[in-house]
C-alpha cells in the first residue's frame, strides 16, 4: 500500500505521522514544493520508526510527482491554511490553482488513486477535484465530517464528564462554520441518547462549539489546526487500506441523495478498498433537513466561485 501526502506542512506532516505509526502502509511519500522540506520531515520522521515501532517507509519528495507513481491513496493537504478571524472560504483564490494543479499530478502518475482532499474550503476544493480529473466519484474524498465528528465527540464528553470511548456523534453537512450539521439527536452516551443526559440548552451550547471547532483553534494557534486533522485522514486512509468498510462522514459527490445534486457535501459513507462504496442516507428531521438544505446552499455559493 502506497500513500502520498501532498504538502509537508503541519497538517501533511501529521497525516504521514498518524499514517505510519499505525503501521498499516507500506510507502508514505511526502512531498512539498518548498526545496527539501518534505525530504526533512520524512528524515525526521523515519527516525521515530524505531522509538514509535513502525515499518512503514517514508520518503520526501521537492515538487517530483515521478516520486508518488503508482500511489494507492493520495492526500492533498496543499495550500495555504486560514489565520485568526478568516473563514475556510476565503482561502478559495490562491487553494483552488494549487488544488487543480495537484490532482492534474497525481492522476497522471497514479491512474488508479484514490485522493482525498483536505485543503479548504474543502467542499469546494472536492468538487473541483472531481471537475479536473474526471475520477469516478468513488475515488475522491473530501476530509471534514470525520475531523467535525471528532469535534463533536469531544465536546459531547466534555458537556456529559464522559470518557470519550464513552460517547458517539456525527457531523454531516458542509465542513465550515456556518455548513455543518452536528446531529445531537442521534448522539449517544453508551447507546443512550445524550438528549437523557443534557438539557436542550446545553446540546445547543456543544453544537455551537462544534461548528466553530476549527476556529477557535485558528484563534488560539494563529493557524490552523494539524493533530485532530492528520488523525482524521490518517483514520479515513486505513479504512480504505484495511477495507474496513466503517462509516464515516466524508464530502462526496450526491446526485440526488438527501434530495441534493452537483455539489460535493459531508454525508455518512462506508469506506473500504474502492474508496466510497456506499453513502448511507439516515433519516433527518425536518430541522435537520432545513440544515442540510441551507449547508447545501453555501457550498454551492463557494462552488460557483471556482
Ligand atoms: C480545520 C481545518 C483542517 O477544521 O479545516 O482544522
Amino acid at each position: 500500500m502506497k500513500v502520498t501526502v501532498v504538502g509537508a506542512g503541519a497538517v501533511g506532516a501529521s497525516c504521514a505521522e498518524y499514517i505510519a505509526i499505525k503501521n498499516f502502509a507500506s510507502e508514505v511519500v511526502l512531498l512539498d514544493i518548498k526545496e527539501g522540506f518534505a525530504e526533512g520531515k520524512a528524515m525526521d520522521l523515519m527516525q521515530t520508526a524505531s522509538l514509535n515501532g513502525f515499518d512503514t517507509k517514508i520518503t520526501g519528495a521537492t515538487n517530483d510527482y515521478s516520486k508518488t507513481a503508482g500511489s494507492d491513496i493520495a492526500v492533498i493537504t496543499s495550500g495555504i491554511p486560514r489565520k485568526p478571524g478568516m473563514t475556510r472560504e476565503e482561502l478559495i483564490g490562491i487553494n483552488a490553482g494549487i488544488v487543480k494543479s495537484v490532482s492534474e499530478s497525481l492522476v497522471k502518475h497514479s491512474p488508479d488513486v484514490i485522493l482525498i482532499v483536505v485543503s479548504n474550503p474543502m467542499d469546494t476544493m472536492t468538487y473541483l477535484a472531481h471537475k479536473v480529473t474526471g475520477l469516478p466519484k468513488n475515488r475522491i474524498i473530501g476530509m471534514g465530517g470525520a475531523l467535525d465528528s471528532a469535534r463533536f465527540k469531544y465536546r459531547l464528553a466534555e458537556a456529559l464528564e464522559a470518557p470519550i470511548s464513552d460517547v458517539d456523534g456525527m457531523v454531516i453537512g458542509g465542513h465550515s462554520d456556518k455548513g455543518m450539521v452536528p446531529l445531537t439527536r442521534l448522539a449517544t452516551r453508551n447507546s443512550v441518547p445524550a438528549s437523557e443526559f443534557l438539557s436542550e440548552e446545553r446540546l445547543d451550547e456543544v453544537l455551537q462549539a462544534t461548528k466553530v471547532g476549527g476556529a477557535t483553534l485558528t484563534g488560539l494557534l494563529g493557524t490552523s489546526a494539524w493533530y485532530a486533522p492528520g488523525a482524521a485522514v490518517s483514520g479515513l486512509v486505513q479504512a480504505i487500506a484495511c477495507d474496513q468498510k466503517k462509516i464515516f462522514p466524508c464530502s462526496t459527490l450526491l446526485d440526488g441523495e438527501y434530495g441534493l445534486s452537483d455539489l460535493c457535501i459531508g454525508v455518512p459513507v462506508v469506506l473500504g478498498r474502492n474508496g466510497i462504496e456506499k453513502i448511507v442516507e439516515i433519516n433527518l428531521s425536518d430541522a435537520e433537513k432545513a440544515a442540510m438544505q441551507a449547508s447545501a446552499e453555501g457550498v454551492k455559493a463557494t462552488n460557483a466561485l471556482i
